[in-house]
């Protein structure tokens, strides 16, 4: 089966992790990483991984299907309705969007588009969220009024740019993480 291919817009922390699981994926392949700082770029190229000059470099690469968006969030909707305009399924991660218009926003040209836009909501994966939903659907424990769950970032909210309103986080003081 050919793999489908994926490129990364952001080569930070999550970006690095996406570009690891898309190294070791069996159903997708790392086409590339973009970011718009050429230390991170050379980073990724001393890792081996193929790196675009531009964001236009890689929306014009018909091989790549998939963009995953790894950026600060206040830059996640110029980059995700471009390149769901150049007909790229998109992956953003979380969280997407600072409106509720902004995220409308990329769903309607999605649609138009007829692509997909997905975000990468993680904790929707873990074993303890699956496993609740489970027992919810099963109807075993009856009507569920509330579910409160919570993850604490054990060393709190990293600093840099997440600790700036601008950039749609506002608070570093606490041990909670997003
Ligand atoms: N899903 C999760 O559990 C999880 C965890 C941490 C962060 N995040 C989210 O991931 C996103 C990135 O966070 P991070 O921790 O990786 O940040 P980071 O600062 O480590 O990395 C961001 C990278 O994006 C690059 N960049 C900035 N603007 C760009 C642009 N316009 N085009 C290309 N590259 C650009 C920066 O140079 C940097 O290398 C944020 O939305 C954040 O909320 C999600």
């Amino acid at each position: 089966m050919e793999k489908i291919k994926v490129a990364v817009v952001g080569y930070g922390g999550m970006g690095g992790w996406h570009a690891d699981h898309l190294l070791n994926s069996d159903v997708a392949e790392l086409a590339g990483i973009y970011d718009i700082k050429k230390e991170r770029r050379q980073c990724a190229e001393k890792n081996g991984i193929y790196t675009y000059d531009t964001l236009d470099d890689v929306l014009s690469d018909k091989s790549v299907k998939i963009i995953t968006v790894a950026i600060p969030n206040d830059s996640h909707e110029d980059v995700v309705i471009k390149a769901l305009e150049a007909g790229k399924h998109v992956i953003c991660e979380k969280p997407v969007a600072l409106t509720l218009e902004s995220l409308e926003l990329m769903i309607s040209t999605a649609k138009r588009n007829n692509v997909l836009f997905s975000t990468h909501q993680n904790r929707r994966w873990d074993v303890d969220f699956l496993a609740i939903k489970q027992i919810k659907e099963s109807g075993e424990i009856g009507e569920v009024l509330d579910i409160e769950s919570r993850v604490q970032g054990s060393r709190g909210i990293p600093s840099d740019w997440r600790c700036e309103k601008i950039h749609g986080v506002e608070c570093c003081t606490t041990g909670g993480f997003i």
